[in-house]
């Protein structure tokens, strides 16, 4: 290790919860690099916002493609200051390196508390080591925040409110894709008062090649509708894609979007929420910041009928959001994903 930690305190990485009971796989080295290149899909918002007519129906087509192909992909022109995205990673650095009685109140909450943090630095489940902190802020309808560092609050209300924008309109372009009106899977799972989470992870450097040291946090698919994702300039979000790992690499500027498994409920499937893990490893701290808009905490989601033609071929039944995060939250999946949960049962 080149660093020690920013936390000293040991918890179960699955404790956090992101994980769906995905067994957890050692990072292998022949994990393919993949950026826009490689085949990751590229939205253009601005084009989705301000495009002719023509324009704006291909994007909306190809949107569709990602979901369909990957559940995952970049945005581009997203409107979204480079300095506010700093800002918002700085002020999570900051909270990170903050002494230990600072932020011990927060150490010991559980999934479901509005402010948690944590780590899994060396913890080692099934022979694998996790090394990760983590800050999780509930922040709308309402802003939990810790009071420090000061300077925290402020940006978090603003990065989640212009990400929220953003994501809010992607999920219109997302309902047309799926040849919706913009407005109904939105209604559908009221996310115009959504509920939105902020993460920041912080993966300390080591020695040895990026993936060779371990996992950062091991394989899961989001349990919210759409996460927004960007990272401090070091690699080490892996995607799989056909049964194969990918590390993705980001266009300058670009958010990754990771389809999560509400999405793939309310769209019967069609679109998958896409399985994904950090690897950490190399001579540099990682950190990302996640941005996750779900549906209320209340809402029943369930697959929207005119996606159902006479209610053939019904893939998911109806779950209450808050039960499904506890549920995937839970630690208690016994090797299960959390989506089976949903899934209708066929003999
Ligand atoms: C996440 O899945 O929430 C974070 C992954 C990453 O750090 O890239
Ligand atoms: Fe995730």
């Amino acid at each position: 290790m080149a660093e020690t930690p920013l936390l000293h305190h040991s918890t179960d990485p699955f404790a956090d919860g992101e994980h769906n009971g995905h067994d957890p796989a050692a990072p292998s080295s022949d994990v393919a690099t993949c950026g826009a290149d490689g085949g990751i899909p590229v939205v253009d918002f601005d084009v989705l916002v301000n495009g002719s007519a023509d324009r704006r129906a291909r994007a909306i087509r190809d949107l569709g493609r990602a979901c369909e192909d990957w559940g995952f992909f970049m945005v581009v022109n997203h409107g979204v200051p480079e300095e506010l995205k700093e800002a918002t990673m700085e002020a999570c650095r900051e909270l990170f390196s903050l002494p230990e009685e600072e932020k011990a109140g927060y150490l010991e909450a559980g999934p479901m508390d509005p402010v948690r943090i944590g780590t899994g630095f060396f913890s080692v489940v099934d022979g694998v080591r996790y090394w990760r902190d983590y800050l999780k802020m509930f922040v709308h309808p309402e802003l939990h925040c810790p009071a420090k560092p000061p300077k925290l609050r402020d940006v978090a209300a603003e990065y989640s409110a212009k990400t929220r924008g953003l994501l809010l309109v992607l999920a219109k372009a997302i309902s047309e894709s799926l040849g919706l009106d913009g407005g109904r899977i939105p209604e559908a799972m009221d996310l115009e008062s959504c509920f939105q989470i902020l993460v920041a992870n912080h993966y300390p450097p080591c020695s040895g090649p990026p993936g060779d040291a371990g996992l950062g946090m091991p394989a899961h698919s989001d349990h919210g509708f759409l996460t927004l994702l960007f990272q401090n300039g070091v690699d080490g979000l892996q995607v799989e894609r056909d049964g194969r790992w990918g590390l993705a690499k980001p266009l300058p500027g670009a958010f990754f979007v990771i389809a999560g498994d509400q999405l793939e409920i309310v769209s019967n499937g069609r679109y998958k929420g896409a399985l994904h893990r950090a690897v950490v490893g190399g001579e540099r701290a990682r950190m990302s910041v996640v941005s996750m808009i779900s549906p209320c905490l209340d809402t029943v989601v369930e697959p929207v009928p005119e996606l159902v033609p006479d209610g053939r071929g019904l893939e998911f039944r109806g779950v209450r959001y808050r039960d499904y995060m506890e549920h995937q939250q839970s630690n208690k999946l016994d090797g299960k994903g959390a989506l089976d949960i949903a899934r209708v049962k066929r003999d």
